[in-house]
């Protein structure tokens, strides 16, 4: 590598790096989001289309089928433990506690025998338990006059055994809200809630919610701690949310509306996501604001302009309609911005927070394209513009680029990548010809997810190169979010991922080593330098090179299998190697914890991570190689 240091190139970009962050895969509700019951208020269930719940006024999507569900009509999360005792659960759609939570669960105990009879909720895939810790319970219940109401609440282990209890007494036959605190003396990560009475008669639960006091900053409602701290450590700095598909739905029920995810948690509506579960919105936009805020982001808001997914057909918003949802636009801006003088300004005051958040990004609609959503698009960057000039807008997608912008006022063009390895080494440069006068680029989503490798170090390898080009043309990739962020382990419906969990851990894959090792080392300016390598091949160079201070930052990849020069220059006397991978490539699969040297960092010193390889086919279960740090 060639370095002239007195060529400065241009500053660096100090947005790169960012997180994308949907609600995908459980990535919020059963992720990151702490609330420990699932389906907390009863609608979760696939409903038939011919309901069979009485007083429903609730109908699932039709021809509704999600592979991770139960069947229709049962009640996911739910469910009731009993002996030879007469008893059962059920939907009930009449009397519900409000319009936005139609279902509730009725328990009827006909003969109790005597017997303790249990309805218990098994949480996401587990409710995890930790010794000495607290647990805030809420619930609203009410039951029939000829029942006591006298209940036990327990945590209990898998194997029924008690690691906290407390009694409580249903007093009304009318809707009430009661509240306990549990306190764990023991530990299971896949405990359960359970509500037991050795008594006849009928009871009624409704919107069941179990928070652990330790959420990230202890915020009521608040976060999963080690799943934020596995985020921040990325060293992001921005949040892109709430997605993705999800922005948009698969109709226009199921878009993302978010006046609709704010206010008291029990007054808002859940809706179906087309990650094949329901979201309950108890991770809103009011806690997205203040995620953004604790986790010290930027924030860029993906706003629905009234197109769903890839453009289904017949199930957008007239064009002649989009005022209402342009109106909400401007809304969430003054919502997140405004001041506690204005209504949506005052209303976040309400919410508890009085000073604004910073809205810096709205991102103009999701993977939309085409003369539909360029007409779309212009509305809703004229009304930004209008009112908010300050905000910095998003145009998406870039299929051709260049002609999708023509004539439109772009700042930033949203590319979105899902591609094969050679995909990324064949395009690790194509930054260096884009046009200097048009729009910047924000590279909003990618990753190696198709072919051999895909989730393991190949595809991070061919990432990095990726990632070199993006780097080296940081005056017009201004912003770039590996996609997606989380995945639960017990819901993935998209791989890779970067972050993998189930209710108490977290593993990572390959390419967070590489988002994390790029985004840590930053510089400040890009300059220039050139690959003299015989033994790369002919289309890969992929190096940049980035100086801060009396330091440079040298990142290059190595995809060969043999060690390869790194760097010898003038001003710096060391010499670098890049040394080959330890093992081939790795393939999925592969048996047993190894211990390997991602040595793809070249960082200026000797920074290799040590991880190690986790025996996919054994613990998890699943189809790719997942790491850990040593
Ligand atoms: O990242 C997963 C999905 O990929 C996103 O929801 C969507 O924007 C893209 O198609």
């Amino acid at each position: 590598v060639m370095m002239d240091i007195n060529a400065k190139k241009f500053p660096v970009s100090p947005s790169l790096y960012g997180l994308f962050f949907e609600e995908i895969n459980r990535a919020g509700d059963g992720g990151i989001y702490g609330e420990l019951v699932r389906n907390r208020s009863f609608e979760d269930t696939i409903i038939p289309d011919r309901c069979h719940v009485e007083g429903c006024q609730l109908h699932s999507p039709a021809g509704w089928v999600s592979p991770f569900e139960e069947a229709p009509g049962s009640i996911p999360g739910w469910h009731l433990r009993k002996d030879e005792a007469k008893a059962d659960i059920y939907l009930d759609g009449k009397d519900p506690i409000n319009s936005e939570n139609p279902l509730s669960l009725r328990v009827e105990i006909e003969d109790a025998f005597n017997e303790r009879i249990s309805i218990y909720n098994e949480g996401f895939f587990g409710i995890p338990v930790k010794k000495d810790e607290r647990y805030f319970l809420s619930f609203f219940a009410k039951k029939e006059s000829t029942f006591s109401g006298n209940l036990e609440i327990t945590l209990e282990n898998k194997k029924g055994e008690i690691l906290s209890s407390k009694s409580c007494q249903i007093a009304s036959e009318s809707w009430q809200k009661y509240e306990v605190v549990l306190e764990s003396e023991g530990e299971e990560p896949e405990g359960i809630l359970a509500f037991s009475t050795n008594e006849r008669g009928t009871f009624w639960l409704e919107f069941v919610s179990l928070f652990p006091q330790k959420t990230f900053l202890e915020r009521e409602n608040g976060l999963r701690p080690d799943l934020v701290r596995r985020a921040l450590d990325l060293k992001p700095t921005f949040l892109r949310f709430p997605g993705g598909c999800f922005v948009e739905g698969f109709s226009v029920e199921t878009a993302y509306r978010w006046k609709k995810t704010i206010g008291d948690v029990t007054q808002r509506s859940s809706h179906w996501t087309l990650w094949q579960y329901r979201t309950t919105n108890g991770l809103g936009y009011h806690e997205y604001l203040q995620m953004a805020e604790d986790l010290g982001l930027d924030l860029m808001y993906v706003v629905n302009c009234g197109l769903t997914c890839q453009g289904r057909p017949g199930e957008h918003v007239p064009i002649e309609d989009l005022d209402e949802w342009i109106q909400d636009m401007l809304d969430a801006i003054e919502y997140a911005n405004g001041p506690i003088t204005s209504k949506w300004g005052s209303l976040r005051a309400a919410n508890g927070h009085p000073k604004p958040f910073y809205l810096k990004y709205i991102e103009i609609g999701n993977e939309n394209f085409g003369p539909a959503y360029n007409a779309r698009y212009k509305l809703f960057y004229e009304a930004v513009k209008a009112k908010y000039p300050e905000i910095i807008t998003i145009f998406n997608i870039h299929w051709e680029v260049g002609t999708e912008t023509a004539g439109l006022p772009v700042e930033i063009v949203d590319e979105h990548f899902y591609a094969d390895y050679d995909y990324y080494l064949m395009y690790h440069d194509m930054y260096d010809f884009y046009d200097r006068n048009g729009p910047k680029v924000y590279v909003g989503e990618y990753a190696m997810i198709l072919g051999d490798g895909a989730g393991a170090l190949k595809g991070a390898i061919s990432e990095a190169a990726f990632m070199t080009g993006m780097e080296r043309n940081q005056d017009i990739v201004v912003m770039s979010s590996y996609a997606p962020l989380f995945a639960n382990i017990h819901h993935t419906n998209w791989t890779p991922n970067l972050i993998y969990f189930n209710g108490t851990n977290s593993y990572v894959s390959p390419s967070y080593y590489v988002q994390k090792l790029f985004a840590e080392n930053r510089g400040d300016i890009v300059i220039e330098c050139k690959v003299e390598t015989e033994s790369r091949f002919s289309y890969f160079k992929g190096e940049v090179s980035i100086r801060q201070k009396e330091l440079s930052y040298i990142k290059d990849i190595n995809i060969s299998s043999n060690d390869q020069l790194l760097f010898k220059s003038e001003d710096l006397t060391e010499t670098h190697a890049l040394s080959r991978l330890e093992g081939d490539l790795l393939k999925i699969g592969e048996p047993s914890w190894k211990e390997y040297t991602i040595t793809m960092n070249a960082l200026l010193g000797e920074q290799g991570l040590k991880v190690r390889l986790l025996d996919s086919t054994k613990e998890w279960q699943q189809n790719y190689i997942l790491w850990e740090l040593d």
